[in-house]
């Protein structure tokens, strides 16, 4: 197993490797993002926003272009000067992780984390992280993936090898708990699930590594990705296929708003 400091610094590596490509993949993560900002309180006001693991930068860009103050905080350089591209020099960049945010007490009116937090050991920490940094009456507003995200990628590689091929998320259960180590008041919380439709298992598998999100809690086994093993997968993924022809990848996500006590 990879310490805590080497598995922080490869998932940084794998996101920093995937700062160019990340925009053209990430049509899920807009999605749930989106629909996370939906979710949120409506501010009259301009705000100071903390966007907690902002990627290249997609939604600062949003809550700055409806008049907010955004600090972009991200754990790999690479995904922060893409940011940097995108929101210029209004905004605040700083590398840092969300389980130790690199923050003064009660210095933000929101925290926005959207699609990060599953890349923390422990959620309990940067959920008591953001509730530290956000200002009492303050909102707190982030998504993380559940388990079951991606079951059909996961099936369709269990009938080729026994080895860990997709992420493990967190339960509801789970999630539910770290809330309440978190201490958090009541938080308004929906399971939702979305689904992205591929024509073929490879075009969802060439956008999970053009977002970065290649980087497994198990160690890999070396000398995947050969033709056959694609032909495999293909196969197993078409049991999923669907009457409009398209191949379902199924994610399950968690969408939570706080508001600061
Ligand atoms: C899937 S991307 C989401 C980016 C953006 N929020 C979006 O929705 O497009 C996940 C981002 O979280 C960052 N990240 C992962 N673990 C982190 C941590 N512990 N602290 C801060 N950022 C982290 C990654 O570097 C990556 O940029």
């Amino acid at each position: 197993m990879l310490s805590f400091h080497s598995q922080k610094q490869a998932i940084a590596s794998a996101f920093g490797k995937a700062a160019s490509s990340y925009d053209a993949s990430a049509a899920f993560q807009r999605r749930a993002g989106l629909q996370l900002i939906h979710d949120m309180p409506h501010f009259d006001l301009p705000q100071k926003v903390l966007d907690l693991g902002c990627g290249t930068g997609y939604f600062s860009h949003e809550w700055q272009k409806a008049g907010h103050k955004v600090t972009c905080l991200d754990l790999s350089p690479a995904m922060l000067a893409q940011a940097q591209q995108r929101c210029g020099d209004q905004a605040d960049y700083l590398v840092g992780d969300a389980e130790h945010l690199p923050l003064a007490d009660s210095s933000f009116d929101v925290a926005f984390s959207s699609l990060a937090l599953q890349w923390c050991d422990d959620l309990s920490k940067p959920l008591a992280e953001m509730r530290r940094v956000v200002r009492p009456g303050g909102v707190i507003a982030f998504t993380t993936l559940v388990d079951g995200s991606l079951e059909e990628l996961a099936s369709a590689w269990r009938k080729i090898d026994e080895y860990q091929h997709i992420n493990q998320f967190l339960s509801e259960k789970l999630i539910k708990i770290a809330l309440a180590q978190a201490a958090s008041p009541d938080c308004q919380l929906h399971f939702r699930k979305i689904v992205q439709y591929y024509s073929h298992a490879k075009d969802l598998m060439k956008d999970l590594k053009g977002i970065g999100a290649t980087q497994l809690q198990q160690p890999r086994r070396s000398g995947l990705g050969g033709r056959a093993v694609l032909r495999k997968i293909e196969e197993a993924y078409d049991v999923h296929r669907h009457a409009n022809g398209l191949l379902p990848a199924t994610y399950h996500v968690c969408f939570g708003v706080i508001i600061n006590e």
